[in-house]
């Protein structure tokens, strides 16, 4: 009997875990999560309850299950070691140990390693440990970009224009981010549409899921402060409207060559996600980052879609003979929205109570921050509950999502544009004017 263990508990988890026990093999889930999300404790045999930062009692765990492999789903357990721990104890995992987790924890890493091994797809960029020569990298760039060079949560990303006007301010926050990081990355900004080209990789191999695009704001019309991500849609060709087949080509073209420098650089291969968060600019498509896991919406957009064994899959990551899997989604297009608590993300609502009962049913509900007490439902505060339409188009799924995200009950809120024909018309329109 198969047996696997999750570690993890947003909705991108739940959608792994519906995955996985989708699979042929019949599989016993088990799953490790910092709070009990109710979608996936549903599909588990056993579930326990811990920190992402006690490794033995995940080991512990683990041990008691003694699991074909581990899946972990967040990038705080990959960035704590979890899979150094399991693999010490002989548990394969999908994820990559904690040195090779860098592509995501550490800007420079990524951008360095890119540049080593002349990767095309990089900004303008430098890595700096002092003030020293800000100012004047500063003056070389048009519009510039500033990342810790750590872990944030995506919250210490500061974009000229959008958080900030002057170089005078840029400096400012520099001199914050050194005070708290060993070094500061600053770089050239870019102008285009945002993608992410979710890849699996058995550390040569790289298999793409269709590209998504997800939608950091938290308003209607990208307006507000950054999120997590508030929805995300895929289409039914695997494409994206304004993308070229060639975007993408490039784009897996940048994550091949990308695993084949961490292989010669670290001599390990990297075996789990690696996800691209590329953009489309009038010079083509550049690196924005690299994250070491799925996203978060969008895992649940390709994930609903995978016509293909997921299990089959993990085990051509593990094995290191994902050239021989065939990996397949139906041609069918996605839609993912959101409710959040009111507030969300600056002031919240917690301990709200939700209500799904009016629920369609042609929609995929995934849990994310909901605690499942005997009255209820109830929101913690971070992204609430996510719900996927598919249809046969963008239109038909959007419909769909927007229909069960308006049905919940509760003090929610929800980006009503998300997958709108309007939205996207609007994303055509600004890659024909960069294009020319
Ligand atoms: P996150 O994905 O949460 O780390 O947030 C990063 C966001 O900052 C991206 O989604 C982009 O919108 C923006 N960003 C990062 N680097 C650049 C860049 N070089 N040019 C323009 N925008 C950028
Ligand atoms: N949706 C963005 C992320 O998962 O990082």
């Amino acid at each position: 009997m198969t047996a696997i263990l999750l570690i993890g508990n947003g909705a991108r988890e739940h959608a792994i875990a519906e995955a996985i026990v989708r699979s042929n093999e019949n599989p016993e889930l088990f799953a490790y999560m910092k709070s009990n999300n109710p979608g996936i404790a549903g599909l588990c045999d056993d579930i326990q309850i811990g920190s992402y930062s006690d490794l033995d009692e995940i080991k512990a765990f683990a041990q008691s299950i003694v699991p074909d492999f581990a899946f972990i789903g967040p990038e705080d357990p990959l960035n704590k070691g979890v899979v150094d721990a399991l693999e010490s104890i002989g548990i394969p995992c999908v994820g990559p140990k904690k040195e090779l987790a860098k592509l995501e924890t550490s800007k420079s890493f990524t951008r360095l390693l890119m540049k080593k091994y002349d990767i095309k797809g990089n900004p303008k960029f430098r890595v700096f440990e002092s003030m020293a020569g800000i100012k004047e990298f500063l003056a070389e760039l048009d519009g510039s970009v500033i990342k810790p060079d750590g872990l944030t949560g995506g919250k210490g990303i500061r974009v000229q224009g959008d958080h900030y006007e002057t170089d005078e301010d840029a400096l400012k926050y520099c001199k914050e981010v050194l005070e708290k990081h060993p070094s500061v990355i600053i770089e050239e900004k870019l102008e285009g549409e945002e993608f992410s080209l979710q890849c699996f990789t058995d550390g040569v191999n790289v298999v793409d899921c269709p590209p998504v695009q997800d939608h950091k704001r938290a308003y209607v019309d990208d307006k507000g402060p950054n999120t997590g991500g508030m929805g995300s849609y895929s289409d039914s060709d695997h494409l994206l409207p304004f993308l070229k087949k060639e975007d993408v080509e490039d784009a897996h073209e940048i994550t091949v060559k990308m695993a084949k420098a961490i292989k010669e650089e670290t001599e390990e291969l990297y075996k789990g996600v690696m996800y691209g968060g590329f953009i489309v600019t009038k010079n083509g498509v550049m690196l924005i980052e690299y994250n070491a896991r799925l996203g978060d919406p969008e895992a649940m957009n390709v994930l609903t879609i995978l016509k293909s064994d997921f299990v089959e899959l993990c085990r051509g990551i593990i094995n290191g003979n994902l050239d021989e899997y065939d990996i397949e989604f139906d041609n069918m297009a996605t839609v993912c929205k959101y409710a959040v608590p009111e507030g969300y993300p600056i002031n919240p609502v917690k301990n709200e109570k939700v209500s799904l009962s009016d629920v369609p049913k042609d929609t995929d509900v995934f849990y994310a921050s909901v605690d499942k007490k005997e009255d209820g439902l109830y929101m913690t505060g971070s992204r609430a509950i996510a719900f996927v339409g598919i249809g046969s188009d963008i239109e038909e799924a959007q419909v769909k999502a927007e229909n069960a995200v308006c049905s919940v009950k509760g003090k929610v809120f929800h980006r009503e544009d998300i997958g709108t024909k309007e939205l996207i018309q609007k994303r055509i329109d600004h890659i024909r004017e960069l294009r020319g």
